[in-house]
């Protein structure tokens, strides 16, 4: 009787660790994404010059990769039961990313500036993909699709880049 006992203080102690866990890895990503669509949009409407219309267009794909995967990271955390802190402010005090250059923008330090958003953003999403490994496998498996966009999506960025 003593011992069933003992086994449910365990595996509620495991529920309780999971969502805190995924939390702390998943927050980060989502406050990455959240600002690497503000800053998308940003260069979106200020880029100029060689290939302005094939940019243009492609930034918007960036920033809609950017809000799907903030939602769908947000919504996995709030499904555990926890809340997420995306408001405005905590955005900016605690997102990764490079401050982008203000104003319009020629076309090759516009990427410039956008694969460095990229690569913050990346860093973020790896790091989940690794502390998650041990804590929640569908968590992980959120994580690691959006690795497969981001790493996709910068290498159309890339590949754009005149020099
Ligand atoms: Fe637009």
């Amino acid at each position: 009787m003593a011992h069933t006992k003992k086994q449910s203080v365990v595996v509620a102690r495991q529920d309780l660790d999971r969502p805190i866990g995924v939390e702390r890895y998943l927050a980060p990503v989502v406050r990455d994404l959240v600002a690497l669509g503000v800053n998308g949009k940003q260069a979106h409407w200020h880029v100029r010059g060689a290939n302005f219309i094939g940019l243009h267009e492609f930034l918007d794909d960036l920033v809609a990769h950017a809000q799907d995967g903030a939602d769908q990271v947000a919504e996995r955390i709030v499904a555990l039961g926890l809340p997420v802190d995306a408001r405005v402010g905590t955005v900016a005090a605690q997102a990764t990313l490079p401050e982008p250059k203000a104003g319009f923008q020629q076309s090759d330090p516009t990427l410039n500036d956008v694969i460095a958003q990229v690569d913050a953003t990346l860093v973020t999403v790896y790091a989940a993909i690794e502390g998650l490994a041990e804590i929640d496998a569908p968590s992980q498996d959120i994580v690691i699709a959006l690795a497969e966009q981001l790493d996709k999506d910068r290498w159309f960025l890339r590949s754009q880049l005149a020099s």
